[in-house]
């Protein structure tokens, strides 16, 4: 069974069959370009920014984690690297509420610091990186393979990498480098980015996290398509009206108001996120699925996309409501560290198409906005009405929705006969809710995911810089529209469903919303 096969295994057989499987095939990757884990070659993880915010609420956990489920390869050592003096005690400090170490797991906990280290160094100091190299080839010997994660601000992504070139490379072993977004504001920037990058490592040395990559029903959008023959022949414009691709988060800013205010909701999950799943919804079925004959198809669905303008956007920003509770009753500008009469949107709803023999005239549209009604992502993709329809327009719009949170499931809306004797019909749903289905399965969070396939060197879930440089092709035109003409948000009241001048522009562009039809959330949810 191959690392991905089993990654995607979770069926009743349980967690911990789930993880021998995934030990075993770990031990002998298959997919092209991946590293095999068997032998003793060590390994080093290097957290940069170890002291910060990501690195102890979500790297240093996952790391736990992959660490405790004896998924890493055996001899791997952690290091931690910031300006901060600090000890692996304080490191420990600082994450240990974040762990979630069960009573049983103690022991391991602690095996898992005794292969942690600390260096301090600033991130401009070539001497502090050369001390760093000293003590990673003093522990790890040379042979070591080197992963090194920026969990920094990208202020100092240039001079971090350029001195982890001119010092850190391992000497016998590969070096991989993991980033997050942002990547640049706009194509310029991005690019000037990528070009630096590219002067200094290879493509397959970097790795580019988008963390909706790592999640179960993102990573499914492939086997529903191309493992099942029932939805290929029915993929394409001639059956489907509209795609809607959404994300929704029930709270604000919540004090990350200045990092926020820079970028906006289209740069924070919109040019990232949700593009990343178009893509998977509607490119090509690849010849392969190694990294680059996906990320090739990618890419082809991301050329045949205009760049965006505000006519195709609806923005809002939201505002506090008076009756809500807590955090309800601010806006967006109550925020203190928001700039007073900021006029970036918190929403956006964005109409895109895709010009090819397969999208041409269905609109996907992408909608993403903080302080909304509810915690939800999902892809929900709308047929056509039934043609010739003899049950004098009774029959509902079929819709195929992939859950991708909470409460993963994929759910297809049909129309049924009533039961009984009735002749009559009603909507009803196929459900795969994986909660019901796939009972006590681990499923495992983006990061750790993401952070394994580093070390398998496959490269699958990891943005291309190609595919980079066209989603900035395509927003950047609008984000220099917005930053010049700064039109003004539209107001929404926190907890709400978003302005309204949304739902006309769903309407507008072939989404039906007929509102007779809900589905019966699972007790498991
Ligand atoms: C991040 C955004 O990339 O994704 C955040 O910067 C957003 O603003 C987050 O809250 C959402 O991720 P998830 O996994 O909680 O859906």
């Amino acid at each position: 069974m191959s690392r991905s096969a089993a990654l995607a295994k979770t069926d009743s057989a349980g967690a911990e069959e789930m993880l021998s499987l995934l030990r075993q095939s770990l031990k002998s990757c298959r997919t092209p370009g991946e590293t095999n884990f068997e032998g003793s070659t060590p390994h080093i993880f290097v957290i940069l920014g170890a002291s910060g915010d990501l690195a102890k609420k979500k790297i240093y956990p996952t790391m736990w984690w992959l660490y405790r489920d004896r998924l890493l390869p055996e001899n791997t050592m952690f290091f931690g690297y910031a300006r901060s003096a600090l000890s692996v005690q304080q490191v420990r400090d600082k994450c240990d509420s974040y762990m979630k170490v069960k009573d049983a797991e103690k022991e391991r906990y602690e095996q898992f610091w005794k292969t942690n280290y600390y260096v301090k160094g600033s991130y401009d100091t070539r001497r502090d990186f050369e001390l760093l190299d000293q003590e990673m080839t003093k522990v790890g010997t040379p042979r070591a393979n080197r992963i090194f994660y920026l969990a920094l601000p990208p202020s100092v992504f240039d001079v971090v990498t350029s001195n982890l070139k001119g010092c850190c490379m391992g000497s016998q072993g590969w070096t991989r480098v993991i980033i997050e977004k942002p990547f640049g504001k706009d194509s310029v920037s991005s690019a000037k980015l990528s070009n630096h990058l590219a002067g200094l490592f290879k493509e397959e040395e970097i790795y580019r996290i988008d963390h909706y990559l790592g999640k179960e029903m993102v990573q499914n959008l492939m086997t529903l398509r191309f493992g099942n023959r029932i939805f290929g022949p029915t993929w394409n414009r001639d059956n489907i009206a509209s795609v809607f691709i959404s994300f929704k988060e029930p709270f604000g800013t919540q004090g990350r108001g200045g990092y926020f205010d820079e970028f906006g909701i289209i740069r924070d999950v919109m040019q990232n996120h949700l593009l990343q799943i178009l893509c998977l919804v509607a490119m090509e079925k690849p010849c392969s699925t190694a990294a680059d004959d996906i990320r090739d198809e990618k890419v082809k669905v991301l050329k045949s996309m205009r760049a965006l303008t505000l006519k195709d956007v609806v923005l809002g920003q939201y505002v506090g409501d008076p009756e809500g509770e807590g955090d309800a009753k601010d806006g967006y500008l109550d925020d203190p560290t928001v700039p007073a009469g900021s006029v970036t949107p918190t929403y956006a709803l964005a109409i895109t198409t895709i010009h090819n023999e397969r999208w041409d005239g269905v609109p996907f549209i992408l909608r993403c906005g903080k302080a909304l009604n509810e915690r939800k992502a999902e892809v929900r993709i709308q047929y056509r009405d039934v043609a010739g329809d003899v049950f004098h327009g009774q029959s509902k719009r079929n819709e195929l929705v992939i859950r991708v949170q909470p409460g993963e499931a994929i759910y297809c809306k049909v129309m049924t006969k009533t039961p009984g004797m009735s002749f009559g019909l009603e909507e009803t749903e196929l459900d795969l809710t994986y909660g019901d289905r796939y009972k006590g399965a681990k499923l495992p969070d983006a990061y750790e995911r993401l952070i394994l396939d580093v070390f398998c060197g496959s490269q699958m879930h990891f943005v291309r810089s190609d595919e980079l440089a066209e989603a900035w092709r395509i927003f950047t035109p609008l984000l220099h529209k917005i930053e010049q003409e700064k039109p003004h948000p539209i107001p929404y009241k926190y907890g709400s469903r978003g302005p309204v001048e949304a739902d006309q522009k769903l309407a507008e562009n072939n989404f039906v919303y007929s509102g007779s039809y809900k589905w019966n959330k699972p007790s498991v949810l």
